[in-house]
């Protein structure tokens, strides 16, 4: 095609496709030896018996998959003590947020997320020609239920808390939320993306409540971000609208496999939480001893406050020259942090390591 050409089809983009150009990416160049601590995946192998179901499903690899993932749904029911029509299941948890932007917003309507908060809301409001307000966290990442019930929040179709939150690690307690949605009318997407190393989840609450949608995901705790299962519980009238607005076939076989088989087999994953929540005390101990400043996480990942005189991008940008990737956000009052996904002690110690260089280093071009 020549570029008079290509001009010509690009200048047909919607308004919409050619804004989303501005969005910063988080992932640095990647190559396979790296220490990648930048998405929070969990990077371990799964229980052997999800394997093996993910091998079996591969031999069915010919048919389509299960129409409205009807088994994974019902095994998800049973696994939560929910009914079948409480349940949606996605191509991963941001399929399930997705759908619930394109149920919700026309152009020109307002969503409204806790802030700071997951970024990848910021590309969905966009998309929808939806305006997002980001309302901020109240004291101690406590829940601004002032602000969310009686400030702009008001006018949004929908609002949206991570819980444990992201990027920042931090937990609010069920009871808080239960409190807020009960006084709340509008529609509250509790996202459980880390819920698996956090002390308490609000699945008790969807019973209550029929404004309150609850998403998971097999991603972070169950080590299957390839594999992309993800789930979201609510009201049957709720979850029935989002599913209408599905993709026909939007998981595949092995998806549908593994999260079955991941959820008969989710006490195998108990010392995994252990061991990765034992990491997140190592790793935030020996930060603190270098001169960061690492907020009490509930999640598999840490946001530390860099050392004074050097910013987040800086000691991205240093860590990537030793092969370790961890993620910086654009928001502001974030400029100052890093992510680091908790992953094996070996890749810690790696990132310890190539953190004490780094300080090392800096010291020697100070004196
Ligand atoms: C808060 C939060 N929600 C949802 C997701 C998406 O997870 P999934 O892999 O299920 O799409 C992530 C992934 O980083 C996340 O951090």
């Amino acid at each position: 095609m020549s570029d008079a050409k290509l001009q010509g089809v690009l200048s047909a983009l919607s308004p919409v496709a050619r804004q989303l150009n501005a969005l910063p990416s988080n992932q640095p160049g990647r190559d396979a030896n790296c220490v990648k601590l930048n998405t929070n995946e969990n990077p371990f192998p799964l229980p052997m018996m999800v394997m093996q179901s993910a091998l079996a499903a591969l031999e069915r690899h010919y048919l389509y998959p299960e129409d409205d993932n009807l088994s994974l749904r019902d095994a998800a029911a049973n696994a939560y003590g929910l009914s079948q029509d409480q349940v949606i299941a996605g191509n991963g948890s941001s399929e399930l947020l997705g759908l619930i932007y394109r149920a919700f917003l026309d152009p020109g309507d307002s969503v409204a997320m806790i802030s700071p908060g997951f970024s990848f809301n910021r590309k969905l409001a966009m998309l929808q020609g939806a305006r997002l307000l980001e309302i901020e966290w109240g004291e101690s990442y406590s829940l601004p239920i002032e602000q969310l019930l009686l400030g702009p929040a008001r006018d949004a179709k929908f609002i949206l808390l991570a819980n444990p939150n992201n990027p920042t690690g931090t937990f609010v307690p069920v009871d808080e939320i239960d409190r807020f949605v009960a006084q709340s009318d509008q529609l509250i997407v509790v996202d459980e993306a880390y819920v698996d190393f956090a002390p308490d989840d609000a699945l008790r609450l969807v019973d209550r409540h029929s404004n309150l949608l609850i998403l998971r995901t097999f991603s972070k705790g169950f080590a299957a971000a390839g594999i992309r299962v993800g789930f979201g519980f609510g009201h049957p009238e709720l979850i029935e609208r989002l599913r209408n607005l599905q993709n026909v076939f939007n998981m595949n076989v092995i998806g549908h496999a593994v999260g079955i088989s991941i959820l008969s087999h989710r006490a195998d994953y108990h010392e995994n939480h252990k061991y990765i929540k034992h990491e997140r005390h190592r790793t935030t101990t020996a930060l603190s001893q270098l001169g960061f400043s690492v907020i009490p996480s509930h999640t598999n990942f840490l946001l530390a406050r860099v050392p004074p005189a050097q910013d987040g991008k800086w000691w991205q940008a240093s860590l990537a020259r030793q092969n370790v990737l961890v993620a910086v956000f654009p928001d502001s009052g974030l400029e100052n942090y890093i992510r680091v996904s908790i992953g094996t002690r070996t890749q810690m110690d790696a990132f310890l390591s190539a953190a004490r260089d780094i300080i090392s280093g800096s010291m020697k071009t100070q004196s």
